[in-house]
């Protein structure tokens, strides 16, 4: 092997070498540049005669082309790799499935609501919502439970440290029953004239539906659970008529006309006489188990006066049940708390 095919050999290793093009144009330089080993060798011709230069210049260059060869083999090499590379990682699985845009549902509870306000929006009732913050005077004293009366413990209420500007103390409402007095109050009000001049006042019939709250937790029962209060007040409105509207309600609600219902005497101090209304289903996992759903009575006739109207004028009944027990017995559901917890492989099941 001459000197220069050693040298070809060399460059050419020292190309496969360089692992960077910075690093392939370092070892270009080592070769072909200014200081060069092959411009060295071009350099020391002059120091030979005429005919020796001419064979040496020939070889050197053929020696050069080679170098040439290797080198742009080399960088070609490297770009190709570096697409590769590129191609590789800006790659497209177009087989992949589209990404979908999540299908929201309403919530049980929600679609119990709206059951409820369909059917009794089918029997002529207004649909009413109020605050969740509420006065103690709303949420107990207008509704016969006077300050230190022990029937206010029946309720674990959420004390609020405040005052509204009335200087009644706050309180998260534990139950819808001061929406009565909220709507009624209202109604009196828009027709009072036509009261005040002997008139027939047109009928009370609303449905207040809404979040109440108890210091209250375990399987049956949430601090935050829902509440649908009914009310009806007119000349003529017995617990007859609360007997056929609540069993046509609950029949309608769960579309089965052979349900039982019971109303259990009970007390509330804003009704007299008072009553727990049970149901019973004629089939099913539950069949003839009484169950609970509702509070209800005849409204009291202080609670009546508080509705700023005349209990010798004006009777009816109000009645409170509970959503979130409505929706567990529709959906067979047996804890509470899978309601409120939020996770998604509960909820869906129900979209
Ligand atoms: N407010 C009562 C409760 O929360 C239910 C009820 C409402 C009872 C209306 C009678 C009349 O238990």
């Amino acid at each position: 092997m001459t000197d220069l095919d050693a040298l070809v050999v060399t460059a050419q290793a020292d190309f496969s070498a360089a692992p960077t093009p910075a690093e392939l144009e370092n070892a270009k330089a080592r070769y072909l540049g200014k200081a060069g080993r092959l411009t060295e060798l071009l350099k020391g011709l002059g120091a030979l005669s005429h005919d020796e230069k001419k064979t040496r210049g020939a070889e050197i260059n053929q020696a050069k082309q080679r170098i040439d060869a290797a080198l742009t083999a080399r960088r070609q090499a490297m770009a190709d790799a570096e697409l590769d590379a590129q191609l590789r990682a800006e790659a497209l699985d177009v087989t992949l499935p589209g990404r979908q845009r999540g299908i929201g549902g309403l919530h049980p509870v929600s679609r119990t609501m709206e059951r409820i306000e369909a059917i009794f929006g089918s029997m002529g009732f207004d649909v009413a919502e109020g605050p969740e913050i509420e006065t103690d005077w709303m949420s107990f004293t207008a509704l016969n439970n006077p300050e230190n009366h022990p029937a206010r413990s029946m309720q674990d209420t959420f004390y609020v440290d405040m005052k509204d500007e009335a200087g009644h103390w706050l309180n998260l409402r534990p139950h819808t029953s001061p929406m009565q007095v909220r709507y009624a109050r209202a109604h009196a009000a828009k027709h009072a004239d036509l009261i005040a001049g002997g008139g027939v006042m047109p009928e009370i019939r609303v449905i207040a539906p809404g979040r109440t709250y108890r210091i209250d937790s375990d399987a049956t029962h949430s601090p935050m659970f829902h509440q649908c209060e009914g009310l009806w007040i007119g000349e003529n409105v017995s617990f007859k008529d609360l007997k056929v509207v609540f069993t046509d309600f609950c029949r309608k609600f769960f579309e089965s006309d052979d349900l039982q219902l019971r109303f259990r005497p009970s007390f509330f101090p804003f009704t007299e006489p008072s009553a727990e209304i049970d149901i019973a289903f004629a089939s099913g996992p539950l069949k003839g188990q009484w169950l609970e759903v509702a509070g209800s009575g005849q409204v009291h006739p202080t609670v009546v006066r508080n509705y700023g109207l005349d209990p010798e004028r004006h009777i009816g009944f109000a009645f409170g049940m509970g959503p979130d027990r409505l929706t567990m017995l529709r959906y067979g559901v047996n804890d509470l708390r899978l309601f409120f917890d939020g996770d998604l492989r509960f909820l869906q099941q129900f979209r």
